[in-house]
């Protein structure tokens, strides 16, 4: 593995840690996290009062739809944060990313949702619908419509999805670094 590559396995808590007061995608994710980590208890109800309102008022300034209750492996990148839509039974592996307009989430009603692995990089305006896997280091093409199992490291791009090559370890998103 690169040395530069990002890890598919190890999150990388940094990647969501507030640069400042207003930043809007990582608030929406510190409140989802500190949601997940109240304890039973009167203080660990209260505690998920305070963080549903707090993830309430970031859902509304981002306009994404990331319920409390999702399963995400740390360090989600949300660089242009907006109208993400994602289903609270999708499953997200360590390290992804989701650019603006994405949907994750099942086919009108049909059982089953997306599991992406880690570091899964999704473009803008993709859709992943469906009980599909998504394999570690994958990247999704902007306005992809994935129906099917994408493998490990592939590129996948349009409508219905088609891997197109393979990716490089070298290679990143460019907006990892925001
Ligand atoms: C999927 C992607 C990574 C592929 O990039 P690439 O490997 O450089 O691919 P190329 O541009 O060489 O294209 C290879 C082929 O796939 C097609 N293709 C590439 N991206 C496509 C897309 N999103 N949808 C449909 N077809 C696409 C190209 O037309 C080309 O087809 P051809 O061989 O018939 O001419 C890139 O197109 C993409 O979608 N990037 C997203 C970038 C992004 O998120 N930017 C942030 C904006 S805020």
């Amino acid at each position: 593995m690169a040395e530069t590559e990002v890890s598919a396995e190890t999150p990388d808590w940094s990647r969501e840690r507030p640069r400042r007061f207003w930043d809007p995608s990582r608030r929406l994710l510190l409140s989802l996290r500190r949601y997940q980590a109240c304890g039973d208890g009167l203080l660990g109800r209260l505690g998920r009062k305070r963080w549903a309102l707090s993830h309430r008022f970031w859902s509304a300034v981002t306009s994404v739809e990331l319920p409390l209750n999702t399963r995400i492996g740390g360090g989600l990148l949300l660089p242009h944060a907006t109208g993400i839509v994602v289903h609270p039974a999708t499953v997200l592996g360590p390290n992804c990313l989701l650019m603006q307009n994405v949907t994750l989430g099942n086919n009108y009603g049909r059982p089953g949702t997306p599991r992406l692995g880690g570091h899964v990089d999704v473009g803008p305006g993709a859709v992943i619908l469906g009980p599909v896997e998504i394999g570690d280091h994958a990247l999704i093409g902007a306005n992809a419509v994935v129906l099917k199992d994408v493998p490990p490291r592939a590129v996948v791009a349009g409508a219905p999805a088609r891997v197109i090559r393979f990716r490089d370890p070298e290679e990143d998103a460019p907006e990892t670094a925001a």
